[in-house]
């Protein structure tokens, strides 16, 4: 695989910040130059994804996706009640990728996703807390289509969306991504462990989606935006997660 000078910067910077962390030792200041380009999606054509895969190939192979498949999808019967399927969106580099669970009633008006209240709160964690740009990280959800009264997607729902959200992960290729919720977070890890018991703490994501088989990215899975809002008293949870995130990305904490 290839790697850039910048690939090679970030990660050092990375590891030096895991180190230090692991001490206990306050995070050392960072170069201006380097802090302003670090937050920002991958620049190379190369780094770490398809092979050749540029901005270009990588955003012609998710509209494709959209286009060819998702649009028009009928694999379950939420496509009788949807208005708009709803893909995801955000930068074809993006370091980092969100995962949700499903539209809700904005979402499915407007065909994008986390356009509502919930959206709301995931952009201000997203640019007040982590000082990242929204349009600089990619933002989907496990189901494409709004699940009536906006109730928890169905086992065979997922069973039938899923592939989708596993083949944009594998042509984003995302430094790490972050699951908002049981959902999303139950389906990336193919498990049944409460986001209670996930949270807090880096899991494998098997790009290939077979455990153990070729390269993972890590996965913090973190509560849902829409529970946040409901309980706000766990947000502070959910910040030490995000935390967590900027420094495996070797973002300034400050
Ligand atoms: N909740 C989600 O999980 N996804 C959205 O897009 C909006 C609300
Ligand atoms: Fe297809 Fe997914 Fe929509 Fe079901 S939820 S119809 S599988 S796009």
């Amino acid at each position: 695989m290839a790697r850039t000078d910048q690939d090679i910067i970030r990660i050092s910077i990375r590891q030096s910040l895991e180190v230090d962390q692991a001490l206990g030792i306050k995070v050392l200041p960072i170069p201006k130059a380097i802090v302003a380009s670090i937050g920002r999606p991958r620049k190379s054509s190369t780094a770490g994804g398809l092979p050749g895969a540029s901005t270009d190939d990588r955003a012609i192979a998710l509209r494709r996706l959209d286009e060819e498949q998702v649009k028009g999808c009928q694999k379950c019967t939420l496509c009788q009640t949807r208005t708009n399927t709803v893909f995801g969106q955000g930068h074809p580099l993006a370091r980092l990728v969100f995962v949700g669970e499903a539209p809700g009633f904005d979402e499915d008006q407007q065909g994008l996703a986390f356009v509502g209240r919930a959206g709301q709160l995931l952009t201000d964690m997203i640019e007040k807390g982590m000082k990242l740009k929204r349009a600089d990280v990619f933002i989907c959800n496990v189901l494409k289509c709004r699940p009536p009264n906006n109730r928890t997607p169905a086992t065979d729902e997922i069973t039938a969306c899923s592939p989708y959200l596993f083949e944009q992960l594998r042509i984003l290729q995302p430094e790490v991504i972050c699951a908002l919720g049981a959902p999303a977070a139950q389906t990336l890890l193919n498990t049944k462990e409460s986001i209670g018991r996930l949270r807090g703490r880096f899991h494998d994501f098997y790009i290939s989606g077979s455990p153990g088989i070729g390269p993972s990215v890590p996965l913090m899975p973190t509560f849902h935006p829409a529970y946040l809002l409901r309980s706000p008293g766990e947000k502070g949870k959910a910040w030490e997660d995000l935390k967590k995130i900027m420094i495996k990305l070797g973002l300034p904490l400050t």
